[in-house]
């Protein structure tokens, strides 16, 4: 069976063969039933979503000698006539090939002479945002004083093009894009009706590959059946679309929660070797994340996730490794990449630096919590001429390695120059994990406010821009009893008292429990004198700290001669 005979044979007939499009066709159907019909009208939406089948259906209904409903009887001498296109009274115009100024003065002249054998004169201008200035203003004239027995029909995908002048004496119908049940049930039934067999799963696939037009479904089933003629099946659609088939984007986003940015550049290179269109790609990889963020939130597989149990099944797995907020961010990050690549001169170089910095984003919160850490033992280990290197090797592969390097030295317990290598396999996992940093005493607790006190201003200005304005004037003197005391220059008046309200400490508390891992009261106060906290520290409390941090197993302790 060949494309056009698809595309013919199951063209709808009446405005209930129109599916998807009730909103249009009920009223339609209405106007006619009460005899009450407009001069011009317009139909959008985008391609082959049932605008030209609606226009000619409306250009019968509008003429039949015999009504069924509103819908056109396609028996009596007139319906027949303008099916077999022998009807002078109706006249389909396709304005990308007719658009000029010229050929719409013809129709002007044309549309004064009375309809020979029909009720109404029809023009059905297709694709009419296509008409020249010229000759939108042509067809202006006759919209604004049309004779009683004329009908206009536009139909357009492009609705933005058309004049304002046009419009306002348009009656306006906008089509829908069809539902993928909808699409799936009337491929079904075509294939009923010409005998082929088919499977539900490949025609989900070709229903989600037609982006809600039911005209490119129909065409993705035509060219399967000229592939194949036994049976629609899904490795024949995904052989003919070159699609990716679905297990490699549920690979890809395995990768991406993974954050293996080598694995991920791999299988894209493969996927865009194979002829996928990267446009495409980052849909589908959109969709997959789209998928697991319904079934992580509302547990639901069926109905608004089209796709077998079995792939449900893996997405829901592969859910459970990842958060809500890290889903939404990769949709976002992934959407923006898709917009950008359209424009893009280079997409495929765009999408590899989209990606990496995709998955780079989140692997730097674990590098920043990493650097802080050592930061933080850093401060223990108070001697000169100490490295500090610690290196990770994280599930994806990629090593990490943070050195710093003291060069003072100020300490008078610990002698020597000390060397500590720490190697640790799998570092996201435990830092997930230790959320709890059980009881850090005050001078860890005041270590780490130092060293955080950007990152602390930052997260307080993301939740509250003024609170921040009024903290970042302070400067932490102390923390004793986990109770961390800001002090404020005295010329600050206005800020301790703003920052001593309630409901403002208890803000600044929670975000910097947060970011320490630890419960920490606040307190703010005026200035009175410096007191800097001193503790000292042997080699084995250092050493005890760093075993604490990272674990036995991975500690290599060496002490240089
Ligand atoms: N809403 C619909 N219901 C049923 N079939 C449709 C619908 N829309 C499009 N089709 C199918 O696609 C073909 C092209 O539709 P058409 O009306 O020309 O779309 P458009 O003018 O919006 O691009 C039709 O012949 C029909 O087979
Ligand atoms: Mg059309
Ligand atoms: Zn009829």
């Amino acid at each position: 069976m060949s494309h056009q005979a698809i595309y013919r044979k199951f063209r709808p007939k009446t405005f209930d063969d129109v599916l998807g499009q009730e909103h249009v066709t009920r009223t339609l159907k209405n106007q006619i039933m009460t005899d009450n019909i407009a001069h011009a009208y317009l139909f959008s939406g985008i391609r082959g979503t049932g605008k030209t089948s609606t226009a000619k259906i409306f250009s019968r209904a509008v003429n039949c000698l015999n009504n069924h409903d509103g819908n056109p009887c396609n028996e009596c001498e007139i319906c027949k006539s303008i099916l077999n296109e022998t009807n002078m009274d109706v006249i389909e115009m396709d304005a990308a090939s007719n658009n000029g100024v010229e050929d719409i003065r013809e129709l002007r002249d044309k549309v004064k002479f009375l309809p020979v054998k029909s009720r109404y004169k029809v023009y059905i201008i297709d694709e009419v945002h296509m008409l020249s200035k010229g000759a939108f203003n042509a067809l202006l004239k006759t919209l604004e004083e049309p004779p009683e027995h004329l009908l206009f029909i536009l139909a357009t995908t492009e609705p933005q093009k058309i004049p304002a002048t046009i419009l306002s004496r348009c009656q306006r119908f906008d089509l829908k894009r069809i539902k993928s049940d909808v699409i799936v049930e009337n491929m079904k039934s075509i294939c009923k009706e010409i005998g082929i067999e088919y499977d539900e799963k490949a025609l989900s696939l070709i229903a989600a590959n037609s982006e809600g037009a039911m005209r490119d479904a129909q065409s993705i089933l035509d060219r399967c059946i000229s592939f194949n003629e036994d049976k629609i099946d899904y490795e024949t659609v995904i052989n003919l679309l070159g699609t990716v088939n679905y297990q490699v984007v549920l690979e890809a986003a395995n990768y991406m929660v993974d954050k293996d940015i080598k694995s991920t550049m791999v299988l894209v290179d493969d996927i865009l070797n194979r002829g996928k269109e990267i446009l495409s790609f980052l849909d589908e990889l959109i969709v997959c994340f789209r998928n697991m963020l319904i079934i992580k939130t509302t547990g639901l597989t069926d109905n608004i996730i089209r796709m077998s149990e079995e792939e449900a099944e893996d997405l829901k797995k592969l859910s459970n490794r990842v958060s809500v907020d890290e889903i939404v961010e990769f949709i976002e990050d992934l959407s923006s990449a898709q917009l950008e690549c359209k424009r893009a001169l280079n997409p495929r170089v765009l999408l590899e630096a989209k990606l990496i910095k995709m998955l780079n984003k989140v692997e730097n919160i674990n590098i920043d919590s990493l650097v802080n850490r050592i930061e933080e033992l850093e401060n223990r280990i108070k001697n000169g001429n100490t490295a500090t290197v610690i290196k990770t090797k994280s599930s994806a592969g990629r090593h990490v390695v943070a050195e710093t390097r003291k060069r003072s030295a100020t300490s008078e317990n610990v002698s020597s120059p000390e060397n500590f290598e720490i190697k640790k396999q799998d570092t996201s996992e435990k830092f997930v994990k230790e959320k709890q940093f059980e009881n850090k005493s005050d001078e860890a607790i005041y270590n780490a406010i130092i060293n955080n006190w950007q990152a602390i201003l930052k997260k307080v200005r993301s939740e509250n821009a003024g609170l921040q304005a009024i903290i970042r004037e302070s400067r932490l003197h102390e923390v004793k009893n986990k109770k961390a005391v800001f002090e404020f220059d005295p010329k600050f008046t206005f800020h301790i008292n703003a920052a001593n309200q309630p409901k403002n400490k208890v803000k600044f508390k929670e975000v910097l429990s947060g970011i320490l891992n630890e419960e920490c009261e606040v307190e703010f106060t005026i200035k009175k004198d410096e007191k800097p906290i001193k503790t000292k520290h042997t080699i084995e409390d250092i050493y005890e700290d760093v075993v604490r941090e990272f674990g036995e197993e991975i500690v290599e302790f060496k002490q240089e001669d």
